[in-house]
């Protein structure tokens, strides 16, 4: 057998997502082929795997390019056929939860049946070649909703948003298709997680990249919505570590990640001013009803004993450290010095 026949195959959505460029990131370092699936757009969207992107000119690829939808079943299933991967992480998504009352049927389509459509290929593909492969869903510690903390895998779902019915959804569909045809099919149930290369309308990213415009003098405000409602904030690159456990483990199973600590928006925000030097921080802030959702997730922590115990998995970066990882890099990107170099 060659070299390439023994090298394995590994199929992303959501390839240009921050978990996807992370995820993409492990599984090259682990020697993987990677091929993603990316969205036509009519502007570039591909920045956050720009760095690792390979001319299809040259020889022995081992990150691939695909255009395709998870609204199109079609050439979802085409790829498997070509493919033959190994393994396929699901992280296309609207994957934001105040948009999804905007939007909620597209958000159902995308974020519920999106995964649906993949599993129906798994399934056909594997009775049709006898081949097998590994299946993970990005699930959610949304899907929790409105369930007390700490939440675990035994915690009833209670979802808040169109977003997380549809990811309760996916969660059910993907243990369906796990019991009823025998796919190896894992729920990764992650908890908040952030970096800087977190999507700028998240609160995180939103708070970190607007403090770096206000030092800058660009900006004189952030507009924020509900400061009370509590998160469990990890670091984005181990989280795609603990995608990568669940699904070399010898049986699939479900698994809740995250650090067990919360924070509410208004300690982040306190922290990353703290961080980029500035006082009196809240001339700088302002509430915008907008940003309120219909109804909230109050506080959500992740109980992740069973990550620990059976995947060896633990958070290492703190709450501080990622507040800090943000705002410096930010600094970097938006802060006086990049804006004078401007
Ligand atoms: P993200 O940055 O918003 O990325 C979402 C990805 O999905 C992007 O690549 C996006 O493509 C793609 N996508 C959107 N609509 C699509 C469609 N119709 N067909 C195919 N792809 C589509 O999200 P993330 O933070 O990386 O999260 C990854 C996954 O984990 C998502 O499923 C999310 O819901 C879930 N999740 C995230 C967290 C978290 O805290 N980050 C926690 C739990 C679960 P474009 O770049 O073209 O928009
Ligand atoms: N986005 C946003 N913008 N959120 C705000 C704002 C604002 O201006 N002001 C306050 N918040 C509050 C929200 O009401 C929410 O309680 C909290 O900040 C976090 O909001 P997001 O950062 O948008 O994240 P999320 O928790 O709703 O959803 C994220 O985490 C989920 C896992 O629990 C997303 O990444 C989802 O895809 C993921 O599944």
């Amino acid at each position: 057998m060659s070299e390439d026949k023994k090298r394995k195959v590994s199929l992303v959505t959501g390839a240009t997502g921050q978990d996807g460029s992370y995820l993409i990131e492990l599984l090259l370092d682990k020697g993987y082929e990677v091929h993603g699936i990316i969205r036509r757009a009519s502007t570039f969207n591909t920045y956050r795997i720009d760095h690792i992107f390979q001319d299809p000119h040259e020889k022995n690829l081992r990150l691939i390019l695909h255009y395709g939808d998870l609204a199109d079943a079609n050439t979802v299933r085409k790829l498997i056929y070509e493919i033959e991967p190994d393994e396929i992480y699901n992280l296309g998504a609207q994957s934001h939860v105040r948009v999804s009352f905007d939007i909620p049927e597209y958000t159902a389509n995308i974020t519920g049946l999106g995964t649906l459509r993949l599993l129906e290929a798994i399934k056909d593909y594997e009775e049709h070649t006898g081949k097998k492969v590994k299946f993970y869903q990005a699930s959610s510690s949304e899907m929790f909703g409105a369930a007390k903390p700490p939440q675990n895998e035994s915690t009833a779902f209670q979802p808040r948003s169109p977003y997380g019915v549809s990811k309760v959804f996916s969660f059910y569909i993907t243990k369906n298709y796990r019991e009823a045809y025998g796919i190896f099919a894992v729920n990764g149930i992650l908890f908040n997680h952030e970096s800087p290369r977190r999507g700028e309308t998240f609160v995180t990213r939103k708070i970190t990249r607007g403090i770096a415009k206000i030092v800058a003098g660009l900006e004189n405000k952030i507009y924020l919505g509900n400061l009370e409602a509590k998160r469990d904030w990890g670091y984005a690159p181990e989280y795609v570590e603990a995608m990568w456990l669940m699904m070399q483990q010898p049986k699939p199973d479900d698994y809740v990640i995250g650090t067990g600590e919360s924070h509410s928006v208004k300690e982040f925000l306190e922290e990353a001013f703290r961080c980029a030097g500035v006082k009196d921080w809240g001339k700088y802030v302002s509430i915008d009803p907008r940003y309120y959702r219909p109804t909230e997730v109050e506080n959500l922590v992740a109980d992740y004993a069973k990550a620990r115990e059976k995947l060896d998995w633990k958070p290492k970066t703190g709450f501080k450290e990622l507040v800090k990882i943000m705002v410096d890099h930010d600094m970097k990107q938006y802060g006086p010095e990049a804006n004078a170099k401007k």
